[in-house]
């Protein structure tokens, strides 16, 4: 597998620095703006709409961050960091040590563009640094009882194997460490009016093609059981329930991502036998031309929360 790695890390003796001047919300804001700008750059880049969905999620996401108590000084691994957002908006505003790994290369070099771009360290509180490496989740290039806290979010929904994963989570954390898992189950969701039957032809072949890849986009109801299988302590489960109100403009907008997003598996889904060619594409065309209407959506993702005990943990209670 080719390696790539990129790093970056704040000087903390530059007291002059920007660093020390721009407030956490105006350094999210320039990280939205290189992302926004590379996003208008790229009309062609692989998964352009999961870096679309990364965008509009934004404000979730950091409302997730904001729950967790970040320590100074802390190692945090984001497993599956894609195009690296978390580990960069964690080390904007808390001095911790943020590794990223990812599969995939075109993720990787994403996030290495936008970091460069925001001027490095620049973007980076006092003390912080990011690695971004491309390795797997199931054999990562790290030595155990590295980290304090691993972060994995909807990266559980793609794997083949949930379980081994959590057992290499678990090696790389020290123990008393934190993984925090987050993912989809799709049965919390609640659209009003009920999405057509074009879209849901199309969403359901797009569930079959990435469980057919070892996928499960039930996997939320899941978590706990791995976590708990791999020899973590339980700390928390919680829904994180999302809901939205999406005008009729809003909607055409975000309807062409998720039209890019089905599009880009047409192939797979077609040579894999789960829709037919003809049958795809007059949905496609049906969808797209709907005419917008504004929509209530609803839908919940799980996070469990797992602790890796310390070793003498049996002991103590005896
Ligand atoms: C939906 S994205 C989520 C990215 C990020 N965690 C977030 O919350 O926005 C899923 C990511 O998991 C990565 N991924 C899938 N399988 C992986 C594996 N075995 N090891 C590491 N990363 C993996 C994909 O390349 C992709 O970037």
């Amino acid at each position: 597998m080719t390696q790539t790695t990129s790093a970056l890390k704040s000087n903390p003796t530059d007291t002059q620095s920007a660093a020390t001047t721009e407030t956490r919300d105006e350094k999210l804001a320039n990280l939205d703006a290189e992302y926004a700008s590379y996003l208008d750059n790229h009309p062609d880049m692989p998964s352009r709409w999961l870096l679309a969905q990364t965008l509009l999620t934004a404000r979730e996401r950091r409302m997730m961050l904001d729950m967790i108590q970040f320590q100074p000084g802390w190692r945090v691994l984001d497993a599956g960091s894609g195009f690296g957002q978390i580990p960069l908006e964690i080390a904007a505003s808390v001095p911790i040590r943020a590794v990223g790994v990812d599969t995939d290369p075109g993720n990787l070099r994403v996030a290495a563009r936008v970091a460069e771009r925001l001027g490095g360290t620049r973007h980076l509180c006092d003390g912080a640094s990011v690695e971004l490496t491309q390795a797997s989740i199931y054999d990562l290039p790290i030595p155990s009882n590295t980290f304090d806290l691993v972060i994995c979010r909807f990266v559980y929904q793609h794997l083949g194997d949930p379980q081994c994963a959590t057992t290499e989570l678990y090696r790389v954390l020290r123990e008393g460490g934190q993984l925090l898992v987050m993912d989809i189950d799709d049965q919390f969701s609640i659209t009003y009016p009920q999405n057509s039957n074009a879209l849901t032809q199309l969403q359901s072949a797009f569930a079959r093609l990435q469980a057919d890849n070892g996928g499960d986009r039930f996997v939320g109801r899941k978590l706990s059981g791995y976590l708990a299988e791999a020899g973590f302590q339980i700390a928390a489960t919680m829904l994180w329930p999302q809901s939205a109100h999406t005008s009729a403009q809003d909607g055409s907008a975000s309807r062409l991502f998720e039209l890019e997003r089905l599009s880009g598996a047409r192939d797979e889904i077609v040579s894999r036998g789960i829709m037919g060619a003809h049958d795809f594409d007059h949905y496609v065309n049906e969808y797209a031309s709907e005419d917008p209407t504004g929509q209530f959506s609803c839908n919940a993702q799980v996070i469990a929360l797992g602790r890796k005990p310390a070793l003498d943990a049996g002991s103590m209670k005896r």
